[in-house]
């Protein structure tokens, strides 16, 4: 089906980068963010870097030696790296540019202290941005949990819930997140996390019924670098990820490590090729594997991803349920399912990068 209202994707379509210099991704992820209208001091901050690395300034320098393949959003390690130390409290100047820290500065004024901020802590932001992107992003188990009672209502089977790239493991704890749909409370109806009616329309099945078959009974998943949602370092990180003028994601993103925190979804530090053949292995008679990804795919490297792809195609019976960018269309992403796991993907919905807007009226049931 056409989708007339393309959503309002922020994201910078950074995997179709190929050899593009840095200043012309960092000046398309600022277009981006100008086309949906969204984080007015990241347009600032990744123009005006842009413009730096160009004369060959201290963003330049800051960029020797650091390795930016398609896909790996050196705009967004960037300004990750600015928003640790305003978050960590070292850097009140900048600071008073950032909502996310009560700052309220406009800014078309953040550049030359964000400038004085790099050449002040030049070493410890450099040691940043060799760090992947890991963005774990509770606005997108909406996304998922949505395509999980799909799969329930089709296969009404135990669920084994396995996820590739789980950073800090929060998607992993999807069922434990409040949901409303009209008059229905699905989820954990007590949870700090509440969703309401973020599905429009929702997902094609009986919602009742399908929550009512939902049975998550092992989770796990792998990241090559885990981030633990209780340690206050990893905390920081996680929430230096997200953009500083959207405070509705920050409320979402505590909410989500204040329950992961207490009880949090294990995950292992492998490589997912690595980690997948044990993983499905350890499944059990009659449960349905369900094996996810979001958002992970273009920070994996061409081989990893085929031993990913190999792993998965493997054994029968696996579902694989995938949230990624629509490239093609440098518009949002669309969470599809491949079931079984080696079939061609299936769109189910598409959505924002970081979940919602969420539409399930991309979905056609096979005919
Ligand atoms: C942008 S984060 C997305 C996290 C989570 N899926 C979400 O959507 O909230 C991508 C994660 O994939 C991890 N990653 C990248 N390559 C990987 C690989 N080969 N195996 C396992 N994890 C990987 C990164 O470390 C990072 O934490």
């Amino acid at each position: 089906m056409s989708d007339p209202r393309p959503a309002p994707y922020g994201g910078g379509g950074d995997a179709l980068s190929g050899e593009a210099p840095l200043p012309a991704r960092f000046r398309r992820h600022a277009d981006m963010l100008v086309h949906s209208g969204r984080s007015p001091l990241y347009i600032e901050l990744m123009r005006a870097a842009a413009d730096d690395i160009e004369r060959g300034g201290e963003v330049a320098r800051l960029f020797e030696g650091v390795p930016a393949p398609p896909g790996s959003v050196p705009q967004l390690r960037l300004v990750a790296a600015l928003h640790y130390l305003v978050l960590s409290g070292q850097v009140p100047e900048l600071a008073a540019f950032y909502p996310s820290a009560g700052g309220d500065r406009q800014p078309s004024e953040a550049w030359p202290v964000a400038l004085a901020t790099i050449a002040e802590h030049f070493g410890q932001i450099k040691e940043r941005l060799y760090r992947t992107v890991q963005t774990n992003e509770p606005g997108r188990s909406a996304v998922l949990f949505s395509g999980l009672l799909w799969l329930a209502a089709r296969h009404r089977r135990p669920i084994r819930l396995l996820e590739v790239g789980a950073s800090a493991g929060l998607n992993l704890l999807v069922d434990r997140y409040s949901y409303r749909a009209g008059d229905l409370e699905l989820g954990d109806p007590a949870s700090p996390l509440r969703f309401v009616d973020p599905w429009d329309p929702p997902p094609p099945v009986d919602l009742s019924a399908a929550t009512a078959e939902l049975r998550i009974v092992a989770r796990a998943g792998c990241d090559v670098s885990p981030l633990d949602p209780s340690r206050p370092d990893d905390q920081l990180a996680l929430l230096s990820y997200i953009w500083p003028d959207e405070l509705h994601r920050i409320d979402r993103l505590r909410a989500a490590l204040s329950i992961a925190a207490r009880d949090p979804a294990p995950v292992a530090r492998r490589r997912g090729s690595e980690w997948l053949p044990e993983a499905l292995a350890a499944a059990e008679e009659g449960e349905l594997v369900v094996v996810w990804h979001s958002v992970m795919r273009q920070y994996v490297e061409p081989e990893e991803w085929s031993a990913i792809e190999a792993a998965l195609d493997g054994p029968s019976g696996v579902v694989r349920l995938s949230m990624e960018p629509v490239f093609e269309r440098r518009l949002g992403m669309h969470l599809a399912v491949h079931d079984p796991a080696g079939a061609r993907p299936q769109i189910l919905a598409a959505c924002d990068d970081h979940g919602l807007p969420i539409r399930w009226d991309t979905y056609s049931p096979p005919g």
